[in-house]
């Protein structure tokens, strides 16, 4: 299960990268220009932030396939590393995908909404498929169920390219996403921290804390015991 952040804010992607056992960042142009920075310069700051082991899913902005492959083949020299170029699943998007396979990049089809648009990008080449939960949800189209109609169809014919599901707006949805059979989510930071709160796991342990302090003392650690 692969648990990447979404979002293009430097402060919060090393926090993250600190403390979670992250797999990598996705961005999207609506993300990036909340930062009110230079593009490249932001994720150049990215990968020297996560490595260039860890995955990160940069999205291409035009809607003709020669520029879209134009655009993987810069992004993919200037950023490096384990770099998905994001394709929209337009019909020029696809057209896309297909040369950016031959040139050997790694491509995530995003602004997936039914389970035919993710059949499509992955025939055309895509790594991954981004289904988008939360959107469908709003409009009443039960973004689990797109992100579980997917899986099948991936499973019964064997298809190779992964879900990555991606829009959430909570907990439930990703959890659900999980089960629904998505092989990743991307979510923003604070459902990436909500991931790891309990109520109950911070009581356990002040409790824990407290029952041995009382008899061992304040700050002793096993460490410093005999
Ligand atoms: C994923 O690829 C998208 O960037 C993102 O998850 C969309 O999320 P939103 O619907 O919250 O904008």
């Amino acid at each position: 299960m692969l648990i990447l952040l979404d979002t293009a804010k430097i402060d919060l992607i090393e926090k993250a990268n600190e403390i979670l056992p992250l797999d990598g960042v996705t961005t999207n142009p609506s993300l990036i220009v909340k930062e009110k920075t230079a593009f490249i310069t932001l994720l150049q700051e990215i990968r020297r932030i996560i490595g260039t082991e860890k995955m990160l899913h940069v999205q291409v902005i035009s809607k003709k396939a020669e520029e879209i492959v134009e655009e993987a083949m810069y992004l993919n020299k200037v950023i490096g590393g384990n770099l998905y170029i994001k394709v929209p699943v337009i019909p020029q998007g696809i057209k896309a995908m297909k040369i950016i396979k031959e040139k050997g990049l790694k491509i995530t089809a995003t602004a997936i909404f039914t389970p035919q648009q993710a059949v499509l990008a992955a025939k055309a080449g895509a790594n991954f498929v981004a289904p988008y939960v939360n959107r469908l949800d709003n409009i009443s189209a039960n973004g689990i169920n797109v992100v579980a109609e997917i899986a099948k169809i991936y499973n019964m014919f064997s298809i190779k390219t992964k879900i990555l599901a991606a829009s959430f707006k909570n907990i439930q949805q990703v959890h659900d996403a999980c089960l629904a059979g998505a092989h990743g989510v991307t979510v923003p930071y604070d459902l990436a921290n909500l991931l790891v709160h309990h109520p109950l796991t911070e009581e356990s342990v002040e409790k824990f804390i407290s029952d041995w302090e009382d008899f061992y003392g304040k700050g002793k650690l096993t460490k410093d015991m005999k």
